[in-house]
């Protein structure tokens, strides 16, 4: 391979595959048809508006930016769009300057202003729907990071504007966005808004999608190419969350390249797995060296990643048998609860964690991961330190629509059984 190909060759891997960033082209946007259909109709629909929700990290920012693109694809260029994200210190004024410095307006032919000058001070949620009334065209605003607002009287006001914006038809489309598990989380008075405002949960990534991740990309870094088993693997180490997806691809592509290969094989994903865990993942590394450290023979470690293998709801959760099984994979002993109860009190507290956080009353306690992002960390930590091998991961069917979960093969031979 010569240099110069060599180095574009990087070059386009690192432009194909962005996990510190947002994606906000539609060229590299995978899957998410349903939300964004959904999300076009509020745009559609006067007097709608939109709330996505979802774990950090899922994809909501990308899905958000990325409409207008689709919009512009349908032929539609008439609209003027405007993003805000918020901060703990944002108030409620700062939410609408910021926006309406991206907008413009025309009192007279020949003449366009920015509507940040028709903005009065201490704006009112009317305040807001009369500003918007100057533009002669349709618009989308997205305020991103919701939940990050400090001070609850903020999403009374925006209820309030999403009401008023609504009940007068203004030509504008507010896209909310915000990591929450239910609506509630972001407008608490959401019931006096709900037929104006359209919710968008955002679920994990199903397989499907994640695969669209890694072909979308390496479509951009001709003539890469990956094999088939490598790009599933890759897929299934996400877990759902599009991040994972975007680093194992970019660190495999990198190292394929760097041994002058246009084809990506199992060798640069295993790789890639120590890559990320060692060099690009360090944040997650305190905290998952803080639940694990523990005197030699206390199991910490295996009991971490059976968690993280855990069957699980759709709400990520699992109960302490569910841990059973994948335990006993690992470590190919049986282990019953009470052998490990400790281990998952001390995940959800200070001790060594926390880690895990615990819901629901005594007998019935269910337990997540509280970083989304750790569960398939734990797992390519797992992997990466040979606690478990390549090769015990069972894959999640492709067709499943649900978000992907791997498992384990049972071990061969019978196991001990340990108290
Ligand atoms: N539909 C998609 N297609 C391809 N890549 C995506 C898609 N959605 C998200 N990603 C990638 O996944 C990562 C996380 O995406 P994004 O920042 O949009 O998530 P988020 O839900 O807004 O996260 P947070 O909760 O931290 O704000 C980024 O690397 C982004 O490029
Ligand atoms: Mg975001």
């Amino acid at each position: 391979m010569e240099e110069t190909q060599k180095y574009r060759l990087m070059h386009e891997i690192h432009e194909a595959f962005t996990p510190g960033a947002p994606i906000d082209s539609k060229d590299l946007f995978a899957g998410r048809k349903k939300q964004r259909e959904r999300v076009m109709g509020t745009i559609f629909q006067k007097g709608q508006h939109a709330i996505l929700f979802g774990e950090r990290g899922v994809g909501k920012t990308s899905l958000a930016n990325t409409i207008y693109d689709f919009l512009v694809m349908m032929g539609k260029f008439k609209y003027q769009r405007a993003r805000v994200n918020c901060s703990e210190e944002t108030e409620f004024g700062d939410i609408w300057r910021s926006v309406f410095k991206q907008l413009t307006y025309e009192p007279n032919r020949d003449v366009t202003l920015s509507l940040e000058d028709a903005l009065p001070d201490n704006p009112s949620p009317e305040n807001i729907k009369e500003t918007f009334q100057l533009m002669s065209g349709p618009s989308i605003v997205v305020i991103d990071e919701l939940d990050r607002l400090g001070d609850p009287d903020i999403q009374t006001r925006l209820a309030d504007t999403i009401k008023t914006l609504s009940d007068n038809a203004i030509d504008t489309t507010l896209i909310l966005v915000g990591v929450a598990d239910t609506i509630e989380q972001l407008i608490a008075e959401h019931e006096s808004i709900q037929r104006a405002l359209v919710q968008v949960p955002m679920q994990r990534m199903s397989k499907a999608e994640l695969l669209e991740i890694v072909d979308k990309g390496l479509f951009k870094c001709e003539p890469l190419i990956i094999l088939p088993y490598v790009r599933e693997r890759i897929a299934d180490y996400s877990h759902g969350l599009p991040f994972y997806a975007h680093l194992l691809a970019r660190e495999a592509a990198l190292n394929a390249v760097d041994a002058e290969r246009t084809v990506i094989v199992i060798d640069d994903l295993e790789y890639a797995v120590k890559q990320a865990v060692d060099s690009q993942l360090e944040s997650m590394l305190g905290a998952y060296n803080r639940a694990v450290s523990a005197p030699r023979g206390n199991n910490y470690k295996p009991v971490l990643l059976a968690c993280a293998l855990a069957l699980k709801n759709e709400q990520r959760m699992f109960f302490a048998r569910d841990v059973m099984e994948p335990l006993r994979c690992i470590t190919t002993k049986i282990y019953k609860v009470p052998a490990f109860a400790k281990h998952l009190k001390e995940f959800c507290e200070e001790t060594h964690g926390p880690i895990l956080e615990r819901r629901g009353p005594p007998r019935k306690v269910q337990y997540r991961f509280i970083a989304p992002l750790m569960e398939p960390y734990v797992i390519l930590r797992g992997l990466a330190e040979n606690l478990i091998k390549e090769a015990q991961l069972i894959p999640p069917s492709e067709r499943s629509t649900a978000f992907a979960q791997l498992s384990l093969l049972p071990p061969a031979s019978d196991p001990a059984i340990e108290l």
